[in-house]
This record gives structure tokens, sequence and C-alpha cells, in this order.
């Protein structure tokens, strides 16, 4: 038996420490307009869904206008509202009826790269080497006898170099600048007093329109090694020493998260606002070394940080053990609670990651109730609540910038950003008023069963599952829970106390697990054998 405590007490205004998070990626989610791509109207139009399903907070993916070279993430104004999505009066709208639902909302904070269409790079671009416009970016000379080679040797996340040589207006090559993602993403230059200046008032700005909180992109890469040192061979092969790149997790980021912490705990509520009012960062964090992770989530700076460790363990007994032991005990170490996730508009579906199919429906289902009895927080992606798997997209529709970057080997991740089916028997399934082919992705032709209609009444649908699962959490706060995880060392299954009322247990081997006499039953993954668990099973008792 392995204790790890949780410290600290949950009063009503740290909400963010046991909310259910639902992430939203406008696209995708739901069509107001009927012109085949989801926008904010439909979003808010659709929001009894996540009422019914009983989620505390909603995350929005990227609304901003955009390019839309990464999805959204490529952001030309930080403060505005796409126009394909609606207006800023929209946004003000989902709020509003957000809280007035009891949901908080919180939106993305992409601070490390702007879109190359952003007015900055466009006047960085146009201003020439040398001038002050460039020193927001970071514009470096090329190595090699004419600047040929990029400075150094940094590899993009989507795969070939993270410098792109530019013309400069006199017609000859010139400088390279830094993309750590695609060349339509350059890099800011964090040491740069105007490119700090102007997060706060990105920041500031959406906490007068009302926002909970901010999900922050990147947030480890913001800075880089003074002198931009070469990362060496394999750079991006081992995760769990990312943090030693030279591009990871610098030690100005810590400063500056406690600056934006206090900024945030400074600003003064909004009228109407849903009580108790703090609010809350959550860190998207690529950093796989547990103490370096804790760091974000130090007092005085972020409140979460997503545990991708979880999300990138495959089904199995042991690692996940492993896993969750370890995360509980990184963030022990600084007080704050673990952020669950099992997937994001960036991962594999968990039905086709844990095997598709039957085994993966299953699965996906066990996990659900492993993430959502674990204390602490939770993130759910949209789609997930309905076992979506991973859908495939043709060749001509991908948009992914992976596919083109990585010479068409890899597909990216556009296959979990297929629209939702809200209804009816097929596409585009209640998504939107335009056809199926005007849609944002095409979506499977096998959706019918796994549209929200279809699962609303179902009480064995997984939607069903997700529901009464929120509703059993609520009813069993977990905010001082020492988890102590049981089980056999082969770790084939294991078992853990939420709260007095409510343990799981887990059962990934083929042996089935008898419960004890006394427990008594409030929710499974899968129908129990008598009083077994059988494999792939997850059980909620008293
Ligand atoms: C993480 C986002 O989740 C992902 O979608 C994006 O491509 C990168 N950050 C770059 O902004």
């Amino acid at each position: 038996m392995t204790a790890v405590p949780v410290p600290g007490a949950v009063g009503p205004a740290r909400w963010w420490r046991e909310a259910v998070c639902y992430e939203i990626h406008p696209r995708a989610f739901a069509d107001g307009d009927g012109n085949g791509t989801g926008d904010l109207p439909g979003a808010t139009a659709r929001l009894d869904h996540l009422a019914h399903l009983g989620v505390d907070a909603v995350w929005i993916t990227p609304f901003y206008p955009s390019p839309l070279a990464d999805g959204g993430y490529d952001i030309a104004d930080h403060t505005g509202v796409a126009a394909d999505l609606g207006t800023p009066a929209d946004f003000d709208a989902l709020v509003a009826k957000s809280h007035a639902l009891g949901i908080k909302v919180l939106v993305d904070v992409v601070p490390n790269h702007t879109s190359h269409r952003h007015p900055w790079f466009l006047e960085a671009v146009a201003a020439g080497p040398g001038s002050r416009a460039r020193q927001r970016y970071i514009f470096r000379e090329g190595r090699g006898e004419k600047g040929e080679l990029p400075p150094n040797d940094w590899q993009s996340a989507f795969g070939g170099p993270a410098w792109t040589r530019i013309d400069e207006a006199d017609g000859r090559l010139g400088q390279w600048y830094l993309h750590l993602h695609a060349p339509e993403q350059p890099d800011l230059d964090w040491r740069h007093a105007e490119v700090v200046a102007e997060f706060e008032r990105i920041l500031r700005h959406w906490l007068d329109r009302g926002v909970d909180g901010f999900r922050i992109d990147v947030a480890h890469t913001l800075f880089k090694a003074e002198g931009l040192p070469d990362a060496g061979p394999g750079q991006h092969q081992d995760v769990h020493r990312n943090h030693l790149m030279p591009y990871y997790d610098q030690e100005e980021l810590h400063p500056l998260f406690r600056d934006w912490r206090a900024l945030l705990d400074r600003h003064p509520a909004p009228a109407g606002a849903v009580a108790p009012h703090e609010r809350v960062m959550v860190a998207e964090a690529g950093i796989f070394d547990r103490e370096r992770l804790a760091r974000y989530v130090a007092p005085g700076e972020m409140q979460q940080t997503f545990n991708f460790a979880f999300l990138e363990c495959p089904w199995d007994g042991p690692a996940m053990r492993e896993v969750v032991e370890q995360s509980a005990r990184g963030m022990q170490a600084v007080g704050a609670p673990v952020t669950w996730v099992l997937s994001s508009h960036d991962a594999i579906r968990p039905v086709s990651r844990y095997g598709g199919g039957r085994l993966g429906e299953r699965r996906a289902r066990a996990a659900a109730l492993l993430m959502l009895a674990l204390p602490g927080a939770a993130y759910v992606y949209q789609g997930e609540e309905l076992g979506l798997p991973q859908a495939h997209i043709p060749d001509d529709r991908i948009r992914d910038p992976l596919w083109e970057r990585s010479e068409h080997r890899q597909r990216g991740r556009d296959g979990c950003r297929v629209p939702l089916p809200w209804a009816g028997s097929a596409p585009p399934y209640g998504f939107s008023d335009a056809a199926a082919e005007d849609c944002w992705f095409p979506q499977p032709a096998d959706w019918a069963e796994l549209s929200v209609a279809a699962q609303r009444d179902d009480e064995r649908s997984i939607l069903a599952l997700y529901r009464a699962a929120l509703r059993l959490r609520r009813a069993h706060p977990a905010p001082d829970t020492v988890l102590r995880l049981q089980g056999p060392a082969n770790g084939e299954w294991f078992s853990f106390e939420r709260s007095a009322g409510l343990r799981c247990l887990v059962n990934f081997g083929a042996r089935p697990v008898p419960l004890d006499d006394r427990a008594e039953v409030l929710l499974s993954s899968a129908p129990l054998d008598g009083r077994d668990v059988p494999q792939d099973t997850a059980v909620w008792m008293t």
C-alpha cells in the first residue's frame, strides 16, 4: 500500500481543485449559422448539453482571428473574435449563458508565438534587420559562409528545422526567424518588455470580458536559453529529459507566471460573476519530469497543469498504477491537485488509442471512471463523453500542418477534430444545417448511434456513464483525500478510496476480481459477473 497525501483544504473559492472542465473546440462543436463551421452562437445554443452532463467549467480553444495554419493557434489578433466564429457580442453571450448555468469559462492564451499575419510580424519583416520591430521576435543571421544554414539545430514540433529564412525588402535572402511550430507561427522574444506588456493587456482584456481563467498554450517554451545553443541530436526523443532542452523549461518562466497569477488575483470580479471567483490558469506544459512539472503549480504560480503522463499511458495496469502514484506524489510536493486528462484536440481519441472497436470502447469507459474517481481536477474533451473514435480524414481534407511538414508521413490531429454528432441518422448529424460535404471535416457514416440524441436516454450509453459519474463525484468531494492505491504487486488491478463513501476498483487483467461482501456497487463501466469485476472494467462502490 502506498500513501500519497493530497494536502490543503478546499475553500469554496478554490473551485478549480475538483472542477471538471469541458474542452470546446468551436469549429467542430456546433454550427449556429449553417455555413458548415462550428461557431460561438452554435456553442451557446448547445450549452444545455453541458449543463445536463454536469460540468463545472468550459475551456474554449482559440476563437481569435487567424489564418488557420495551425487550427487557430496561429493568432493574428489576440483580443479579437474570428469572423467565421462570431462577434465579440457572441462571445459575451456565451459567457453570460455559461455563467447563468453555473459554468465557468476558460479561454486559451497563446503567448509563445503569433501568426505570421500578426501586425507585429508584418512590421518586423518590413522593417529589416536590426530594427526595433524585429526584436519582438527571434531573428538571427544564418550560419555558413553566406548565412545559408539555420542559426542552430532546433527542430520544429511539426518536423523540419525550427527556422525559416525570409526574403528581405530588397529581394535578397536575409535573416532567419525562429518558429518552434509551423513557419506561420513565429516565436516571440519573451525578454522584450513590449511582449510582456502586450500579454498583460491581453489577459486583462479577457478578464474584463468575464472569463474565469486561462489555458496557457505551450507554457514551457516561452523563454529560450541565452545564446540559443544547439540542442544536440535526438532532441525530441526522450520526453523524460525534455526539460533539458534549451527551448524548454527555462527559469525565467516562473517569475513571469507569478506576475500573471498576481494580475489574475488582483483583477476585480466583473458584475454578475459566478461566485466564488478565484481565476485559474492551467499550464499546457509538456514536461514529464514530475518535479520540474510541479514547479508550474507551486504556490503563487498557476493552479493546474495537465497531466499528460496519464493521457499518454497505455491501457496497462502496472503502468497506470505507476503514473497515478507518481503524478499524485509530484503534485503533493507543492500542495497542488493533479489535473487528470484523457483526451484533447491534440491526442488520438481514447477509444482508438486503447485498442479500437468494442475493446477500445470498453477500456475508454473504464478509463473514464478511473479518471473521474481520482482526487483532483479533470478535463473532458468534446466527444469523449460520446465515446467517439478517431475518424479518418481523406488526404485532400487534412488541415494539420504536421501532414505537409512530415512529407505526408503523419496524418496529424484532425481525426479528433471532427464535428460532433448531435442527432439524426446521417452526417452532419445535427451539427449544421449545411450539407455534410460542406462541414468542417467529414463525419463517418456510422456515427448515428453515437449522437447525443441517441445516447441521452439510453442508460447503457457512455454519455449516461459520464453523467452519472459527474453527479456521484460531486456528491463525494475529495478535497483532502490521501490517495492510497491497493492491489497486487503484478498491477493487474488496483483500487483506492476517493472519499469515505466511494471507492474505485479498476481491473486491467484477465482474472476476475471478486468484490468484498460489504461493497455496494454505485456505478460500473461494464456489467459485473455476479460479484466479480471482469477485465477492463472499473467499478465505483461504497
Ligand atoms: C498546443 C496546442 O494544443 C496545439 O494544438 C498547437 O498546435 C500547439 N500548442 C502550438 O500552439
